[in-house]
């Protein structure tokens, strides 16, 4: 068969290839009369929103493909699959820091600049973004978690038409990035009893009860490792509930634990991409954290506690999205259990060399 790539092609041409010339026939400011723009600042305000809304189709392209792979029933933990993932996720952070920068161009109009053309926003913002919601529901930030989800999801003045709510809702019933990692750590393999038969750092009296013997001494460590400004009941009430019982949010017991050991031992080399997975999804949090947080800024700065054209109280409501939609927040929460490198238990040889690129005995 003749290879595609060897093909006589016509010539492509920039301006054809990008649809320039149609990208820029979209930038319709409502202030422009009779040829002539009454609000200068409106032409950036578009730029901008539609800078974010190509972004946003980037991030949601990485999305879609990082998802296909996790929800493979088998997907290889170190693989060129899983390096794809970290790699796209990777990615996603990146668009997510140049979109935070963005909002200093956006600071450069002023309130009375923005004024100038307000009031022709009615019912419009960026409350409405589909791609937006879409991001946050793919990434699994659940109804039942938001800040006021009367606010979000409706299809009142300032809600989304009908056309985009039925495809937000059909987006909430795929299994998100968050139910995906969930179940990936659950099935890792660490704790197969072969692995663990006869592990010599684990003295007897820990290889009695319910638990791994590693969990046992784990939870030894840890405690010894608090300080005495730590509330120490607490912390092992909290350790003993996270990790045995009730587990974390959407996270079971076995995926937290899972994901602890991972974060402990990231420096074996089998470890490399799944934390490097993990680390990932806890920036991609702390990112768009960061986006609300500078988008809350600027909306102080620009409308005061004026509401917003979206018909929300504004400021109040976007400080309560800032502190309550986050989306991995319980992987984070993770790293409290963690205790000094130096102090970690040696792990039995044969699990060991499991972890390592090259073993034969697994
Ligand atoms: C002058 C500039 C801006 C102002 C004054 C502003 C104001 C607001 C306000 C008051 C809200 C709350 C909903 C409402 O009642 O309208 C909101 C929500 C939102 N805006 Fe903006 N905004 C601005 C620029 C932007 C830009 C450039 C983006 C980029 C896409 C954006 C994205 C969003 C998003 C995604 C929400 C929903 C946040 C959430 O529910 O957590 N905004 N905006």
């Amino acid at each position: 068969m003749e290879c595609p790539m060897n093909h006589e092609r016509a010539p492509q041409y920039y301006g054809d290839y990008l649809g320039i010339e149609r990208l820029l026939e979209l930038q319709k400011p409502l202030s422009l009369r009779e040829g002539k723009l009454i609000a200068h600042d409106e032409m950036l305000f578009i730029i901008i929103h539609q800078a974010y809304e190509l972004w946003f189709k980037q991030i949601l392209h990485e999305i879609a493909a990082c998802a296909e792979v996790l929800s493979k029933p088998e997907a290889d933990d170190d693989g060129p699959d899983m390096n794809v993932v970290v790699h796209r996720f990777k990615r996603v952070v990146e668009i997510w820091k140049l979109l935070n920068q963005q909002v200093d161009v956006l600071e450069t109009m002023t309130p009375l600049d923005f004024l100038e053309f307000r009031e022709l926003l009615h019912g419009a913002s960026g409350f409405q973004s589909k791609q937006f919601r879409e991001i946050e529901a793919s990434l699994g930030l659940r109804m039942e978690s938001r800040f006021r989800p009367d606010y979000y999801k409706h299809t009142e003045l300032g809600g989304f038409n009908a056309k985009d709510f039925a495809e937000i809702t059909e987006f909430e019933q795929k299994p998100s990035i968050l139910q995906l990692t969930e179940r990936w750590l659950a099935r890792m393999p660490f704790f197969e009893e072969g692995f663990w038969h006869g592990w010599e750092e684990a003295p007897n009296e820990y290889k009695t009860g319910e638990r791994p013997a590693f969990w046992l001494r784990y939870r030894q460590l840890y405690e010894q490792s608090l300080s005495d400004r730590d509330d120490k009941p607490d912390l092992l009430g909290k350790f003993d509930d996270i990790f045995f019982h009730s587990g974390w949010g959407s996270f079971s017991p076995a995926s937290l634990r899972a994901a602890l050991f991972i974060m402990l031992y990231r420096d074996e080399p089998l470890f490399r991409l799944p934390f490097g997975l993990l680390n990932s999804l806890i920036e991609i949090d702390e990112q768009l954290s960061n986006f609300r947080y500078r988008h809350l800024q600027m909306v102080r700065r620009m409308i005061g506690t004026r509401v917003g054209t979206g018909g929300s109280s504004g400021e109040q409501y976007l400080q309560g999205a800032v502190n309550r939609n986050y989306i991995f927040k319980e992987l984070a929460g993770v790293i409290t259990f963690l205790i000094e490198r130096r102090n970690l238990p040696t792990l039995p040889s044969r699990l060991h060399r499991a972890l390592r690129f090259n073993y034969s005995d697994r």
